[in-house]
This record gives structure tokens, sequence and C-alpha cells, in this order.
């Protein structure tokens, strides 16, 4: 009987938990009353600073028609069509329900949403800004295509398993100006851990998937565990503290810089986000970015790989790779990345060097880089055991200092 009461009890908080904060929806008609041009194309402004067409769009397929898999440790969670469709899309939804969406991961039917939509970060979104997103995609082509169901593993696929989640890891906030600090860095502070949803990659993640608040930007595997999204607070790894403010607004509008050039889904934001942002806008988040305050984690110890993985390393590096990045890794200004000295490369996660060198890769096309130098792929090229070889040989020659890849690490990360 105890044992009951507490069950009830403790389901009852679950689903208070889930609830809490939500006002009663407004009756408001759907779509609302007829939106201006202005709103609209503040709407197409907010869309490109919060990236909603990176994961709504399947590649070559018409734009926030949905289907786009975001893979997580729990299985493929499928973005849905928000074309204003009135059968497969939000065409029938409020405003009010758009906004219990972005604010709450609930949807139309109540149904709540898993956090691979980045609601944790979009609660913060104000509702002026919401209805600005609601009008611009109701303004949008509709396109009749089906959601694509979740392939998710028991139990994570059941609302049970997500309203647990959620009392445990979610909270609706409030976008609420930090006094002390100007309008620069609070603008530059919604971009960034609002709209732009930054920490969905950029912070540590524990065992349910969930992103705390002391790890925000501490840097982490992104949930498809290929790549690795690196520490904005150590200026070591990703943060940008030490620059100069121009650099990080050039990192973020044309995706390379003298000193860094961005890869593998930071090349995404880049070319279908944050490339399209103001300058003011870029100078805000560039400004909040600075303040982050800095951690810097102890250096592990390593130990230097055998003399024979680096002559082997040596010789990859030799016949595949300097012709692009030099002899002594000293790359070609603006065109190939130098490898000397590259915090990319030197990373305790091997992940996005060893990504790099099997998927090569463009940097984004911007308007301050229209046609980007790329790199081959070389995973049809070289064997698991080169590829761990070369990776140990940049790690470890000209002055760069990190733990040897193994063979191991190469074949895990595929
Ligand atoms: C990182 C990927 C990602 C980004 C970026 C993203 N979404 Fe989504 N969104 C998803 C996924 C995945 C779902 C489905 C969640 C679910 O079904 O549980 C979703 C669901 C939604 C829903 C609920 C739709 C429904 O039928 O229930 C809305 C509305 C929505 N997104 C709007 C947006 C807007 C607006 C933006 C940009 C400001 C955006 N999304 C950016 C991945 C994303
Ligand atoms: C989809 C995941 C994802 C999102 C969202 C994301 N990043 Fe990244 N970011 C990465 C990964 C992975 C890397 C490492 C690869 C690289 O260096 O480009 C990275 C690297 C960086 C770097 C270091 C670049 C360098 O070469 O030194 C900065 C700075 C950065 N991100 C800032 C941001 C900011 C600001 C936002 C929000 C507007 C953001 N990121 C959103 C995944 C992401
Ligand atoms: C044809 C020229 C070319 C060759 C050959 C080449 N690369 Fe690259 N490499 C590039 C370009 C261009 C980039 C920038 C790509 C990007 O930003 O997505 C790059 C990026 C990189 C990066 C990421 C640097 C950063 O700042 O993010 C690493 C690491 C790297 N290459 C290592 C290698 C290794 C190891 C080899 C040999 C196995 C190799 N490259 C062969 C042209 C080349």
């Amino acid at each position: 009987m105890a044992v009951l009461a507490l069950a009830l009890m403790l389901a009852a908080l679950v689903a208070w938990l889930n609830v809490r904060g939500e006002a009663p929806l407004g009756t408001d008609e759907a779509g609302g009353a007829a939106a201006s041009p202005g709103l609209i194309e503040r709407g197409a402004y907010l869309a490109r600073a919060g990236n909603c067409v990176g994961c709504h769009t399947l590649s070559g397929d018409a734009p926030f028609a949905g289907g786009r898999g975001v893979e997580t440790p729990f299985g493929t969670v499928f973005a849905p069509n928000i074309t204003p469709d009135a059968k497969t899309g939000i065409g029938r939804w409020s405003s009010s329900e758009f906004w219990r969406a972005l604010h709450h991961g609930r949807s139309k039917d109540g149904r709540l949403l898993y956090p691979a939509f980045p609601y944790p970060s979009f609660t913060l979104i104000t509702r002026d800004d919401s209805d600005a997103l609601f009008a611009f995609l109701r303004s949008q082509q509709p396109v009749n295509r089906a959601n694509t169901p979740h392939a998710l593993r028991f139990p994570y696929g059941t609302q049970a398993a997500l309203a647990v989640w959620r009392a445990l890891f979610f909270r609706p906030g409030e976008w609420v100006l930090q006094a002390g600090q100007g309008a620069q860095w609070n603008r530059g502070r919604y971009l960034v851990e609002g709209l732009g949803h930054c920490a969905a990659c950029h912070s540590a993640r524990n065992f349910l998937g969930a992103t705390s608040v002391n790890a925000r930007f501490a840097g982490g595997l992104m949930p498809d565990e290929a790549w690795y999204a690196p520490s904005l607070a150590n200026p070591k790894t990703a943060g940008v503290q030490g620059w100069q403010r121009d650099e990080v607004v050039m990192l973020l509008k044309d995706g390379v810089t003298a000193q860094a050039s961005v890869a593998g889904p930071m090349a995404e934001v880049v070319y279908s986000s944050t490339q399209y942002l103001s300058e003011s806008d870029l100078e805000a988040m560039a400004r909040f970015l600075q303040s982050v305050p800095v951690q810097v984690h102890e250096e592990q110890e390593f130990e230097r790989a055998s003399s024979d993985v680096l002559r082997r390393g040596a010789k990859v590096y030799e016949d595949h790779c300097a012709s692009c990045h030099g002899e002594e890794g000293e790359g070609v200004a603006s065109i190939y990345p130098a490898l000397a000295g590259n915090r990319s490369v030197t990373l305790d996660a091997p992940n996005n060097l060893i990504q790099i060198i099997r998927r090569g890769g463009f940097p984004p096309s911007t308007s301050g880089n229209p046609r980007p130098f790329g790199m081959p792929p070389f995973r049809q090229v070289l064997s698991t055991e080169d590829i761990a070889a070369v990776a140990t040989f940049v790690r470890q020659s000209w002055g760069n200092a990190a733990a040897p890849v193994s063979a191991f690490d190469v074949h895990r990360a595929r």
C-alpha cells in the first residue's frame, strides 16, 4: 500500500513538473491575424539565427518539410514538417501552440517533445520572437510530407520515460535581462544561449544525454558521438576569450580566420546560420563568448608514441598530406590550415581529427570565402592503422603535444 502511494505521488510529481509554468493556451485563431511583411522578414532572420532549416530539411528536399534524422545514443529522432501544410505540417497550429512547442517542448496535441529539438535552449526565446518565427513559417510554401516516425530503443521511445527525463533535466526558462551587463552583452547571451542553441552541442552530457547547467559550454561529444564540440570556456580548445573581437566575428561570418577554420557540424552552423547574421549581432555574440569564464583543465599526461608508429605516420604524411599542409605543418594562409600549433589537432578527444582525415571536407562556402579549398576523404585510401599513425604523427610533431591515437580509436569513431 505504501509503495503504491509512493508510486502515485511520484507519478503526480513527474506530471506536475511537466506542466509547471504552462499558462492555458490563448484562443487565437489558427494562424492568428494576417502577418505584416516586416514581421515575416524578422521571422526569416530569426529562423537563420536558430538554424531551423538545418534540422528540419532533408538535403535536396523542400526547406522546413522535415525528415532529417537527429542521431542520439538512444536512437534517431526525426525532425517534423514545419511548413504550413494543414495535414502534415503546422498549418492548423495557433501561435500559442507554436510558442508552447518552443517554450515548453510540447506539441499541438499535447505530446511531449524530445530534446533533440533544442527547446532546452529555445525556452529562452521571447514570445515576440516566437510570433515572428511563426509568421515566417506560415508564409512558406506548404509541403505535403508525412512525418517519419522516430526510431528509438525501448524504453526511450515512451512518453513516460520522456516525462521522467523532463522532470529531472528540463526547466522552462524565462528571458530576463541580466542587470549589470550592457545591452550588447545581453543580446549576445540571448543569441548564444537561446536562439543559437550553441550549448546543444558545446555542453558536456550525462549518461542520459542531458546537458547540465554547470557543464554549459564545457565541451562534449555530440549526440551522434562522431564529433567532439570543444569547450567554449577553454581558450586551448574552442574558447575565444583571448582573440580580437573582429576575429571572432570573422570565424562566425566566414568560417575561416588566419588561425582557425571550422569543420564538420560547426561548418554547417556557419553555412546555414551564423554567416547570415548582422555585423552587430555577431559582435554581440562575440562579446558574450569572450565573457564566458575561463576553465582550463589540467593537462593530461600522455606517452610519446613509439618510433615505429611515428616513422609510419611521417611516411603517410609525406605521401598524402604535406603537399597541402606543408613539410613542417605550416599550411598556406587562408587556403590550407596550418597543423602546427592548431588547437583542433591536439584536443584530448581525437574524434574531430579522425573524422576530418576519414571524411575530408570543405570549410563552409560564405561571402567572405566563397570558393573554399577542400580536403579529400582518406577512408578509402588509408588503412585504419595508417590513419592512426598519421593522426599520432601530427599530434606529436612541430611542437604539438597530445596523446597518441590508436587504431581502436579510429575504429570506434566510425
Ligand atoms: C538540432 C535540430 C533542430 C533544430 C536546430 C530545430 N529543430 Fe525543431 N525539431 C527538431 C526535432 C528532432 C523535432 C521533433 C521532436 C519530437 O518529435 O519529439 C522538432 C520539433 C519541432 C516542432 C514541433 C513540431 C510538431 O509537429 O510537434 C516545432 C514547432 C519546431 N521543431 C520548430 C523549430 C523552429 C522554429 C526552429 C528554429 C528556431 C527549430 N525547430 C530548430 C529538431 C530541430
Ligand atoms: C551542431 C553542433 C554545434 C552547434 C549547434 C554549435 N557548434 Fe561550435 N563547434 C562544433 C564542433 C563539432 C566544433 C569542432 C570543429 C571545429 O573546430 O570546427 C565546433 C567548434 C567551435 C569553435 C572553435 C572553432 C575553431 O576552429 O577554433 C567555436 C568558437 C564555436 N564552435 C562556437 C560556436 C557558437 C558560438 C555556436 C552557436 C552559435 C556554436 N558553436 C554552435 C559543433 C557545434
Ligand atoms: C588537397 C589538399 C589537402 C590534402 C592532401 C590534405 N588536406 Fe587536410 N585540409 C585541407 C583543407 C582545405 C582543410 C580545411 C577543411 C575544412 O575546414 O573543412 C583541411 C583541414 C584539415 C584538418 C583540420 C584543421 C582545422 O583547423 O580544422 C586537419 C587536422 C587535416 N586537414 C589533416 C590532414 C591530414 C592528416 C592529411 C593527410 C592524411 C591531409 N589533411 C591532407 C586540405 C588538404
